[in-house]
């Protein structure tokens, strides 16, 4: 039987099923470098603060060293029977420098130090999250740029509202992501904070420096009470939500692309690069990224589910159930961080039909409150315009006819006070062209928003 390092109390071996029950190696192994770099500054700091010898600290030290040269080479065989990560590196530690290694779990806890070590792990992947969240809005204000001019149909319940332009379409998507940055970096914050020191819950006897171990592992402070640090996981929490808000963007994103891909829109050409085929109809293209982008929000909403429904019965200070904090967690980031790169890919080559956007951006009386807007501007109240043009869309129904398909005799019939050259309003380039005011579809605010989003980035 080999013995555990908790096992002085127990006089039986753990039961095999049990054993991998509550084994966690399995999955918390991702958090080795977090882990053996925790371990390093608190080593030293034992050192420094006299309560292990010092040359003990150097030796623990070089041995945490050449397990973490191990583990960046891969060559560590892990032992479920260890249980988790942190007995792992012990177990190992104990293997590369004897009973010295006994010092170093002095004064502190796996709990005070699993989670030093998922907030250690999280400040490096929000980092890149927002590395991956730029790069797509780079590739979106490319995007915006490169067709700021192409005029689409704007849809209110997926219906012909008002034309807008794709530049603007496209930059509506930069916002979000703009948002999304701003949460990941305020959720940041909270995770920058050191548990370590902590404890099992009540903190500890010896005389520790806390800050100094948060200065080597570059947190900005030091938790302020114990058996919060242990029991917190609000910041996970925070991650997910502000990761499931992203896949939430990118899967209306996707929805949009899906709509735009099919034969009816033909809004846009996917790259075949990023679209795959059907094993037996022949003409198939599938925007399976989008489809895929949108089916993995579920995934990032589930994880975000399971973590709080994870700790909403848990009473203070830790307890077991958070080590089900992990594979949400690691999942969401694989999700996110992929969805965020492939979703860069598909826009940055996809190709967009512009005479077939414009054709359609047209139709469907899109121009209609732009003829309100004119009666308005002829004196009339905008509910008396609202109802005139309502009735001339009515006749165009019935005579199978557009707005731009109508003769100033036509139009003067429903709305008498309109000018002869009424016809101008009502296409679609003065109708966006006339949306001037501050973030509406003009030329001259998108480009408005491209540069100032171009300085943001
Ligand atoms: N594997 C555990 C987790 O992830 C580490 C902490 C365990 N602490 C304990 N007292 N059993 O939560």
């Amino acid at each position: 039987m080999a013995k555990k390092l908790w096992g002085g109390r127990f006089s039986k071996s753990t039961d095999k099923a049990v054993e991998a029950f509550t084994e966690s190696i399995s999955f918390d192994s991702r958090l080795i470098e977090h882990d053996i770099k925790g371990s390093i500054a608190h080593a030293k700091m034992l050192g420094k603060c006299g309560i292990i010898p010092e040359d003990d600290a150097r030796k623990i030290v070089q041995g945490l060293r050449s397990i973490l040269d191990d583990a960046i080479s891969g060559s560590i065989k892990f032992d479920a029977s260890a249980e988790d990560v942190h007995m792992n590196v012990e177990k190992l530690l104990f293997e590369k420098i004897g009973d010295i290694a006994g010092r170093l779990h002095t004064a502190r806890s796996r709990n005070d130090q699993v989670c030093t070590d998922i907030r250690l792990f999280l400040k490096d992947e929000i980092t890149r999250t927002v590395g991956l969240i730029r790069d797509l809005q780079k590739v979106l204000v490319d995007q915006a740029e490169k067709n700021a001019e192409v005029i689409l149909p704007g849809y209110t319940h997926l219906q012909h509202a008002q034309p807008v332009l794709l530049g603007h379409h496209l930059m509506a998507y930069f916002w979000m992501l703009e948002r999304d940055k701003g949460r990941m970096l305020d959720c940041l914050k909270r995770v920058d904070v050191l548990p370590l020191g902590s404890g099992a819950l009540a903190g500890t006897t010896f005389s520790i420096d806390r800050k100094m171990v948060a200065q080597s592992l570059g947190f900005a402070a030091v938790s302020d009470n114990s058996m919060d640090s242990v029991a917190d996981r609000d910041f996970i929490s925070e991650f997910l939500s502000a990761a499931a808000i992203i896949m939430v963007h990118l899967s209306r994103f996707s929805e949009e692309i899906i709509i735009w891909n099919t034969s009816e829109f033909k809004f846009v050409d996917l790259d075949d690069s990023v679209t795959t085929g059907s094993s037996i109809m022949p003409q198939k293209k599938n925007p399976d990224v989008a489809e895929l982008v949108r089916g993995k929000s579920a995934r990032v909403i589930g994880d975000l589910m399971s973590l709080l429904t994870l700790q909403k019965g848990l009473p203070m200070a830790y307890n077991r159930d958070l080590q089900e904090d992990k594979e949400p967690l690691f999942d969401t980031v694989d999700t996110v961080q992929l969805s965020l790169t492939v979703f860069a890919l598909m826009l940055e080559t996809a190709k967009f039909n512009v005479p077939r956007m414009h054709a359609a951006a047209g139709e469907a009386y899109s121009t209609a409150t732009d003829l309100a807007d004119h009666l308005v501007r002829k004196g009339i109240p905008f509910r008396s315009a609202h109802e005139q043009v309502g009735s001339l869309v009515a006749y165009c129904v019935e005579n199978n006819k557009e707005l731009f398909d109508l003769t100033i005799d036509e139009i003067h019939r429903f709305a008498p006070e309109s000018a002869d050259d009424v016809a101008s309003a009502l296409t679609v380039e003065a109708s966006v062209a006339a949306r001037s005011a501050t973030g509406g579809t003009a030329l001259s605010e998108v480009k408005r928003q491209i540069e100032k989003a171009r300085e943001m980035i």
